[in-house]
């Protein structure tokens, strides 16, 4: 019997990885992929919980079952396990005789933070990642972003969220236009959260809703190696948007983009439209991402031909080198 999972990258194991919207972890057990691993999530009045999507007895998946009382009630025969994964009620069991010692779910840490749920596999429990803008009092609006599937793997996709030179292209009308392509120049600092851009400057046709064109200053962040984050600042008004990306990874060649969406300035617009504005926007940069070759990230810098402005990307690979990510690197 095989016990392996090829796609269980160790330094990802030790990171929390983004498992779902916390709006889709409610009354009902919901079942997610996570670097090849099948999970079950579910909600108490403790919060959230991460098991393997597994039933010891015969192998049933959990998240086929219900939440009864605060446990998790496997749908086969109704075997019953506590947020802590041990089995507390076996209905086959003759009064008297104790419930097996092995009679065990395997849980995992599982957070809920930023409006989404955080999964970490290995059990090191690292600090999650920060995004001070969903704090309460940081005066911004957050709309949580996803779930978006792509066929691709997690690198690509979070450096294609770090690449501001095809803004013009790609996302042409929105956010950028062809005759405004140039990049203003920039350097990459670090602090202890991670590597970052200085601000640079982006020409855009409408970044307010106003009408005006104008220069808007992007400021890029990596905060791990499938967390990244991004900042637009309108120098005129001081309006911030940010937008935190989390990418779970799947299988190979299959992850889903979360994000949160941040405005401390009123956008006019309601959730669903700023959604859906995403949507669009996404839906632009997928083909792209989807067909990118090779499909995973080359870290060596000399196998693709690079720019100053690519800097960010640069960056992010280099990011990925030193901490050994092995998923959809090359
Ligand atoms: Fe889960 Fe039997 S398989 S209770
Ligand atoms: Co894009």
């Amino acid at each position: 019997m095989n016990h392996s999972h090829p796609q269980l990258d160790p330094v990802l194991a030790s990171d929390w990885i983004v498992a779902a919207r916390a709006v889709d972890v409610a009354e009902k057990p919901l079942g997610v992929t996570l670097l090849g691993r099948r999970l079950v999530l579910f909600r108490t009045a403790e919060g959230v919980h991460a098991f393997s999507d597994l039933c010891v007895h015969r192998g049933a998946a959990l998240s086929l079952g219900c939440i009864r009382d605060g446990r998790l009630v496997c749908p086969y025969h109704e075997w019953e396990y506590g947020a802590d994964g041990a089995c507390v009620k076996i209905p086959q069991l003759p009064a008297g005789q104790a419930i097996p010692l092995k009679a065990k779910a395997e849980t995992f840490p599982c957070e809920e933070r930023y409006g989404l749920v955080w999964v970490n596999l290995d059990g090191s429990r690292p600090s999650l990642p920060p995004y001070p803008e969903f704090d309460a009092g940081s005066g911004f609006r957050n709309v949580v972003w996803g779930p978006q599937e792509v066929a691709a793997n997690p690198p690509r996709i979070v450096e294609n969220f770090l690449d501001v030179g095809h803004l013009a292209f790609i996302h042409q009308g929105y956010l950028g236009v062809p005759d405004h392509a140039e990049i203003g120049d920039y350097r990459m600092l670090e602090d202890e959260d991670g590597p970052y851009s200085e601000e640079i400057a982006v020409f855009q046709p409408d970044p307010d809703g106003s009408g005006q064109a104008k220069h808007v200053y992007y400021t890029y962040k990596i905060l791990r190696p499938l967390v990244v984050r991004f900042t637009k600042r309108d120098r005129e008004n001081g309006n911030l948007m940010s937008i935190m990306l989390a990418v779970r990874p799947v299988a190979e060649g299959k992850s889903v983009a979360y994000g949160v969406l941040s405005f401390n300035y009123d956008t006019g617009t309601t959730d669903e439209e700023i959604v859906e504005f995403q949507d669009m926007i996404f839906a632009q940069d997928k083909p792209i991402v989807e067909n990118q070759k090779p499909e995973n990230l080359p870290l060596d810098l000399q196998a693709e031909l690079s720019l100053r402005c690519d800097r960010v990307s640069i960056a992010y690979r280099q990011y990925l080198k030193k901490l050994g990510v092995a998923l959809g690197t090359a």
